[in-house]
């Protein structure tokens, strides 16, 4: 009787591989990018985010300080890194943003300012797996993560030079330029 049971569990696994290898090999698991993510897809994918950034993530306030110098130089790493895929100042999606599978967001219409400053270093240094976020690890600097992470917690909030940067980014949305 156990026996039964064992094997019949088993089968049920076994014919469950054989149903998605033959799902996956025949072309019918979705790999396109024109579509919107499933709520069990999106589901899966923050929880598993948000438990690695909960353990591994610098646990420490921004070591930059807020001042012109660092948030200027934050906004211009955002400039040439970041503008392309979260937009600039007005918000407006560029064509790349528009055609991402997880829509970036765009972050002075939906900021990350209540973020732990850590949280968005984790995020920029690692990027984010199966998304388009980019890992930023082998091309910026502890250095300019941290100043680009300072801008984006203080983006509602600059002093006025760095506001009269931020504005001066161009946005590369199609239809607004
Ligand atoms: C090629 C497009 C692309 C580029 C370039 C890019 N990102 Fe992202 N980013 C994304 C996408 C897509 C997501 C959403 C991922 C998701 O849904 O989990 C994201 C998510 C994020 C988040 C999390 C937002 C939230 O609401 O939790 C932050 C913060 C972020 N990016 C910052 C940056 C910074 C800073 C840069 C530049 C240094 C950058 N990104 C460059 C595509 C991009």
């Amino acid at each position: 009787m156990g026996k039964g049971i064992i094997v019949g569990a088993l089968g049920v696994i076994f014919g469950g591989v054989i149903v998605a290898a033959l799902v996956i090999t025949l072309g019918y698991a979705p790999a396109n990018a024109d579509a919107k993510p499933s709520w069990l897809e999106k589901t899966l994918a923050k929880t598993a985010l948000h438990a690695v950034i909960n353990r591994e993530a610098p646990k420490n306030p921004n070591p930059e300080a807020v001042n012109d110098k660092n948030l200027i130089e934050g906004i211009e790493i955002y400039s040439q890194n970041c503008a392309v895929c979260h937009g600039a100042s007005n918000g407006q999606p560029s064509n790349i943003a528009l055609g991402l599978y997880q829509r970036p967001p765009q972050l002075a219409m939906h900021g990350v300012e209540d973020d732990p400053a850590g949280h968005t270093f984790w995020k920029v240094f690692h990027g984010i797996r199966m998304t388009g976020m980019p890992s930023f690890a082998h091309t910026l600097s502890s250095e300019q993560i941290w100043k680009v992470a300072l801008f984006l917690q203080n983006m509602k909030s600059l002093t006025p030079a760095a506001e009269a940067v931020w504005k001066r980014v161009p946005s590369q949305a199609v239809k607004n330029s």
